[in-house]
């Protein structure tokens, strides 16, 4: 999912101590980034591995979905002790936000904060919305909205690593298209590790993630962090430079340059520009201002017209 710019004021909003701040900046240069490491043939069985800190880990994912497969989502642990909740792997964001009993109209399994012995309030909440929703309804008049509330708890990973003190924002409430959500939270993956992510990678594990998201009927999607298995591609894997963010600080998106668009190697001057990609693993479905989205339509079928109740509510509305 992406969320408005706002966001970015919000998290600052929300930080606790100005020396906090300063200590997390300092210590960011460890970006998860895919272009950082290759890594040797023989990774994952190599013995230089084990002199490692951390191991990478497989984080098995289940599929959303609904005609369509619309999002992935696995375990991680909340509080002490550790609570398992299931977040979406997002990404488009980079805080992680669970559901909590602090919500008393969302439908999804909550994480009880009076359970966990390590829970502090931040006491201090703020609505956001997001750009990009669920499934393949565009986001209509912020109906995309999740009231957050600070806090800092142990996060980690089921049966495994737990890092101390990492924001998260508790879900108070949130609109009415997010009850149709079978998991709990968001995580944002965002392209500087930031949470349980910059502790992991302090901790030794190689600053690198990836994702398989197959189909429903292949199953078995996971979420690899620390390292690519290369069991689930074929071919050479292709870097891409994410760009400096232009305020100077960590990048965020995973943004990428293409250099144009092409449709069964079909293209035209408008689809054949450059243009700044953002991949978002918590976006269903492939978003481009309308005039773009025509032009890709054309060149699969004259056929495919707007669906009239969507386009006219969105008119004027899209951002690319
Ligand atoms: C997440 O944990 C729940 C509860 O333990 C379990 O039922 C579910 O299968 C787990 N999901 C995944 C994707 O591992
Ligand atoms: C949350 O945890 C507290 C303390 O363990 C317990 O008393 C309460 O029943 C729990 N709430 C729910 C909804 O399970
Ligand atoms: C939140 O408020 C409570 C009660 O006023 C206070 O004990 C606690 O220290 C506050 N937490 C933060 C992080 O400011
Ligand atoms: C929670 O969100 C719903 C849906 O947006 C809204 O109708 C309701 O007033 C909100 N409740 C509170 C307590 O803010
Ligand atoms: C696309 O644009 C590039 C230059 O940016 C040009 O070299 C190439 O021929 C164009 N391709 C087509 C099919 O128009
Ligand atoms: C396509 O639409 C976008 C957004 O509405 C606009 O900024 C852009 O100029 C348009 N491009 C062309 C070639 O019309």
């Amino acid at each position: 999912m992406l969320k408005f710019s706002s966001l970015l004021s919000f998290l600052l909003l929300l930080v606790p101590l100005p020396a906090t701040v300063n200590a997390q900046a300092s210590a960011l240069p460890q970006t998860i980034s895919i272009q950082s490491r290759a890594l040797p043939k023989g990774y994952r069985s190599s013995s230089s591995l084990r002199r490692r800190a951390l191991d990478p880990v497989n984080v098995p994912l289940d599929d959303f979905f609904l005609g369509t497969d619309l999002q992935w989502f696995g375990n991680i642990t909340v509080g002490t002790p550790p609570q398992i909740v299931s977040v979406n792997f997002d990404t488009g964001s980079f805080a992680l936000e669970v559901t909590s009993d602090l919500c008393e109209r969302c439908p999804q399994k909550k994480f009880n904060t009076t359970a966990s012995t390590t829970f502090v309030d931040g006491n201090v909440t703020q609505t956001i919305s997001f750009d990009t929703g669920e499934g393949v309804d565009p986001v209509i008049d912020n109906d995309y909205s999740l009231t957050l509330r600070a806090a800092k708890d142990t996060i980690g990973l089921v049966g495994g690593f737990q890092a101390k003190d990492i924001d998260v924002f508790l879900i108070v409430n949130q609109t009415e298209k997010f009850d149709i959500e079978p998991y709990s939270g968001i995580q944002g993956v965002g392209a500087s590790a930031q949470g349980l992510f910059e502790v992991l990678v302090n901790q030794g594990l190689p600053s690198l993630f990836s994702m398989y998201l197959t189909p429903k009927s292949v199953g078995n999607a996971e979420l690899t962090l620390g390292g690519i298995d290369s069991s689930k591609f074929t071919g050479e894997l292709i870097y891409g430079s994410v760009p400096p963010d232009p305020s100077g600080k960590p990048p965020r998106l995973w943004l990428l340059q293409s250099s144009g668009i092409s449709v069964n190697g079909m293209t035209n001057d408008l689809l054949n520009t450059s243009r700044e990609i953002i991949f978002d693993s918590g976006t269903s479905n492939v978003v481009f201002s309308t005039n773009i989205t025509e032009a890709i339509y054309s060149k699969i079928s004259p056929d495919i017209k707007p669906n009239p109740a969507v386009f006219d509510r969105r008119r004027g509305r899209l951002r690319s």
